[in-house]
């Protein structure tokens, strides 16, 4: 399967995900606020120029080493209201990574559900403070920490999930942007090992430069606040490796680029209720031409790393419960290998829910998903 086939596999996928909510909420219905509003000119906020990335910085470069061996608090925050898809960050979740071994923890979060739609665009303080707070403990764990902006559909031109406030066309990104303005600066003066992620898997509306505009605005705002800070940025149609050639870095030393590779598809994600047509369940892993498949996008983000001379790390990987679990292990063993030894960090997905390691109503781990990712 090629890179391209994958990535409309995903955009469909992920598409389904959204329908699939909007009809298990019929009635609710996303409403756009009225009224006369004045929108912010979206050129208040220049791009950062992006003609000469300098490549990443050693401090860029030995963040990136350090995320290491991670894992997705996914479910959680990037749910449209956390608890929505039945899970929330607990402290048992957080100790238990920890004391499993992880090193990193990314952490989806879905900033425009909680914010007005009108300029200024104020992020809800309870909302601010319960990010906040997961952060700090995540910080005390001694965790390389990935804030990311997760699922803001209209900004990628989704129909949006149920019940969701939508603002008119003008003001979609200046929005995004005057979001970042905001969480940077509650979140700055932290230590280096918070790191920014500007937007999961940017597809739709913002492919090729549309997202590179729009990143290098908000990278400028970041660094109103956080001057140094790793900050990461990835590619076009879901954090493709394919469109890495498209991603143009703004001129900054301290990024870091991620790519998301589900590769094998049709392994990956078989079963899974939010792909549309439903993948047949039972495809084992991993033939040669399987695996072919799963290294193919890392050896092109390879190629760009070495080329461009930022570090990429995987922010998401995994095979969905409804694989035998001898080849979800296989997979992950075979990923890790795979990753690992092209100098790549990476984060698993996820921790708690349909891919996890971590089994929520037992309170145990899955002995031997983990040991797949983390067994030395
Ligand atoms: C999405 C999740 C999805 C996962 C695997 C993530 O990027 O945010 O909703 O479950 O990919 O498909």
């Amino acid at each position: 399967m090629t890179v391209q086939t994958v990535t409309e596999m995903r955009r469909v996928a992920l598409l389904a995900i959204v329908m699939m909510v909007m009809c298990a909420c019929s009635g609710s219905t996303s409403a756009t606020i009225p009224g006369p509003q004045t929108i912010p000119d979206i050129g208040t906020y220049p791009p950062l120029p992006n003609d000469a990335p300098p490549g990443a910085s050693a401090s860029a470069t030995a963040t990136a080493a350090a995320i290491g061996r991670g894992v997705n608090f996914g479910n959680m925050l990037e749910a449209p209201t956390e608890g929505a898809w039945g899970l929330i960050v607990t402290d048992d979740f957080i100790d238990k990574a920890a004391a499993a071994g992880f090193t990193s923890v990314r952490l989806p979060v879905r900033w425009s559900n909680h914010a007005s739609v009108e300029a200024p665009y104020t992020i809800d303080e309870a909302f601010m403070a319960r990010v906040e707070s997961v952060v700090d403990k995540l910080l005390a764990k001694g965790f390389v920490v990935i804030v990311n902006m997760h699922h803001y559909r209209q900004l990628d031109g989704d129909p949006q999930d149920a019940g969701e406030l939508a603002v008119t066309n003008g003001a979609i990104d200046v929005r995004f942007v005057m979001l970042w303005d905001q969480l940077a600066s509650r979140l700055k003066g932290r230590s280096a090992k918070l790191v920014f992620e500007l937007y999961n898997e940017p597809h739709g509306r913002l492919n090729g430069e549309p997202w590179n505009v729009l990143a290098a605005r908000a990278l400028r705002v970041v660094r109103k606040t956080n001057a140094d800070r790793a900050v990461v940025i990835g590619p076009t149609s879901w954090n493709s490796a394919g469109d890495l050639p498209l991603l143009r870095m703004p001129n900054d030393a301290n990024l870091i680029a991620t790519v998301h590779n589900y590769n094998p598809f049709r392994f990956t994600h078989q079963g899974a209720e939010w792909v549309s047509p439903l993948l047949p369940v039972g495809v084992s892993c991993c033939s040669a031409a399987q695996e072919a498949e799963m290294t193919a996008p890392l050896d092109a983000a390879k190629a760009w790393s070495t080329a461009k001379r930022y570090p990429v790390f995987v922010g998401e990987f995994g095979a969905y419960s409804k694989a035998d679990d001898a080849s979800r292990i296989e997979f992950n063993r075979k990923m890790r290998q795979a990753m690992e030894s092209r100098g790549m960090s990476w984060t698993y997905w996820e921790f708690a829910a349909g891919f996890g390691v971590y089994d929520p109503v037992k309170l145990t781990v899955r002995q031997g998903l983990l040991a797949s990712l983390l067994d030395r």
